[in-house]
């Protein structure tokens, strides 16, 4: 028979069986979210993969850190939905990988900022912020309106992904190259921005 005394003084013993406890505790807490369609299943018919141009919009957004002063999660508190919009829910992330959900707000938070600006107010503010928001501490990315994308990688990315349960079609794949090659850098995030967020409008 093993008692209390005899685990507290072992100390080999009461690690392993406090790593067992922990780890039992991360299971039943983790394990479920794998399977529940909430949190696997899209939200609406509005979450669709990005297309060959938001997803090379979105790694030059991983690429230039945005998401190191943007985040891109309204949490469900009043202050937050009252400036960003509808709370952020689970459904709407199935086909980021990784998420960028982040937690450093420099600037403002980007879940829903699809469709709030036009395409040429965000092309002014990426050279130069200053230009549309004379306070701004952002800083330009002005090299993004020079660099084009010649595509040569992209359908390699779609096809990762697919591996990952995004379900991008054998056409989605083929014509990739063709959907992004010769576009800006600009152009391709812009197309990642304006895609953020429309599963649940401002209205809902
Ligand atoms: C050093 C921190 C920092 C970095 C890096 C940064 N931003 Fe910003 N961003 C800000 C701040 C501060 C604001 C608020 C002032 C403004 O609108 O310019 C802002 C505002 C914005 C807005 C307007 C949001 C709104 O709702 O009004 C967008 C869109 C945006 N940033 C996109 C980007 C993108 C895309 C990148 C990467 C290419 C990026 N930001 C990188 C700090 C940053």
């Amino acid at each position: 028979m093993m008692n209390h005394a005899v685990i507290e003084k072992n100390v080999g013993l009461l690690a392993v069986l406090t790593l067992v406890a922990v780890s039992l505790g991360g299971l039943v807490e983790i394990v479920p979210l794998m399977f529940q369609a909430q949190t696997t299943e899209p939200l609406n018919d509005k979450v669709k993969p990005y297309t060959a141009l938001q997803l090379e919009g979105r790694d030059i957004y991983i690429r230039e850190s945005c998401n190191a002063c943007h985040s891109q999660m309204i949490r469900p508190f009043r202050s937050e939905t009252e400036r960003y919009g509808p709370y952020s829910e689970a459904g709407e992330f199935v086909y980021d990988h990784p998420f960028l959900w982040g937690s450093k707000r420099t600037g403002p938070d980007l879940a829903r900022v699809g469709g709030r600006y036009s395409d040429e107010w965000h092309r002014r503010h990426l050279i130069n912020p200053r230009s549309v928001v004379p306070e701004s501490n952002m800083p330009g990315f002005p090299w993004l309106a020079e660099n084009t994308l010649d595509g040569s990688t992209t359908a390699a990315k779609m096809k990762a992904l697919r591996t990952l349960g995004v379900p991008y079609t054998d056409e989605d794949i083929a014509g990739a190259a063709e959907a992004v090659k010769g576009k800006t850098e600009m152009e391709a995030l812009i197309a990642y921005l304006q895609s953020l967020g429309l599963a649940k409008s401002r209205g809902e």
